[in-house]
């Protein structure tokens, strides 16, 4: 069991309004509403805990809807090293109508001050020396910018920390500069983060090296229900996700990440990590949430990965 804490700069208060045709102008009715704690770094934290990890997370909070956000702390036993803000922590609301369309309205969330990010820096500089890894996924909030991440980033690694990063955009950008240990962007998110378009795994590899050569061992891309090519200084790895049903796609991204921080941590071989990572995303994608809630059901789809390396292509 490892000790791992997770960022989430940007959480959210997800609510799903599940109704029929959205009639737009109109009064409608929602046959049920559903709201959950969300954002990436709590999803990877709650994946980490079906795994057995001991999690710590932190962040930035709106003291104003904080309540969900401390249930869900309380129940899964996570230690809550939020700083706190004024205002509200964002709501994304998701319009899930009988077709299956999904409409997202996602909020703006709360300011956040030059005060309240000292405030976490110095927070997480005290503590970090505890853990075996860091978790930093999704956006930043409003008032903080790239520059300030990567000095967090730069500052963890100098504290001799793993530090997993999964974010896009200026963000990542910023990121990939700080040489985190590891990353796991989708396609689009690195193509657009290198500007350059990484299709073939020819150019993932060149791109990997390139990464490799910043500091960062694990590259870990991910490409949706065609699975994950998984670049590191030993292993140049393809896993192929086992058919299945999607019911909601959300959490996948976070699934895999936890999923691998979890078999490198662990000290899994290689092949067993990405087999076990892919089987946990794909499991993801059967539910309408995410975790891990059968282990039968996850040794199935562990079974259904294909992985093999890149040169037998
Ligand atoms: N339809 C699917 N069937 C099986 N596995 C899937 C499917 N979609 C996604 N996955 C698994 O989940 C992983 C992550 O998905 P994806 O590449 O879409 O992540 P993402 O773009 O970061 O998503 P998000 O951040 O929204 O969770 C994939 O690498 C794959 O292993
Ligand atoms: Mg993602």
């Amino acid at each position: 069991m490892a000790k791992i804490l997770t960022l989430t700069m940007n959480p959210a208060l997800d609510l799903t309004v599940q109704l029929g045709p959205l009639q737009l102008g109109q009064v409608n009715r929602s046959e049920a509403m559903l709201s959950h704690a969300a954002g990436k770094g709590l999803n990877v934290a709650q994946v980490l805990a079906d795994l057995g990890h001991q999690v710590t997370v932190a962040g930035f909070l709106g003291v104003d809807n904080q309540q969900p956000f401390e249930a869900l702390f309380t129940r899964r036993g996570f230690v809550d090293e939020f700083v706190r803000v004024p205002g509200e922590t964002r709501s994304n609301i998701k319009l899930a109508e009988q077709s299956g369309r999904i409409t997202d309205l996602n909020g703006p969330g709360p300011m956040v001050s030059e005060d309240a990010q000292q405030a976490l820096y110095a927070r997480v500089e005290q503590i970090a020396t505890q853990f075996d890894a860091v978790v930093v996924a999704g956006s930043l909030p409003r008032g903080v910018s790239p520059e300030w991440l990567h000095k967090l980033l730069v500052r963890l690694k100098d504290l001799g920390l793993k530090v997993a990063l999964d974010s896009s955009g200026l963000a990542l950008r910023a990121g990939l500069a700080a040489g985190p240990w590891l990353i796991k962007p989708n396609t689009e998110e690195l193509a657009d983060a290198l500007d350059a378009p990484i299709i073939s795994i020819a150019a993932q590899a060149e791109a990997a090296a390139s990464l490799r050569a910043r500091g960062i061992e694990h590259v870990v891309i991910s490409q949706g229900s065609e699975g994950v090519h998984w670049f590191s200084a030993e292993t140049a790895l393809q896993s192929l996700p086992p058919k299945v049903t999607v019911a909601s796609t959300v959490g996948a991204g976070d699934s895999l990440l936890a999923g691998m921080v979890h078999g490198l941590l662990s000290g899994h071989p290689a092949q067993q990590t990405l087999r076990t990572a892919t089987a946990i995303a794909a499991m993801a994608v059967t539910q309408i949430g995410f975790g891990i809630t059968d282990n039968a059901q996850l040794k199935k789809l562990e079974g259904g990965v294909n992985v093999r390396t890149l040169a037998e292509r």
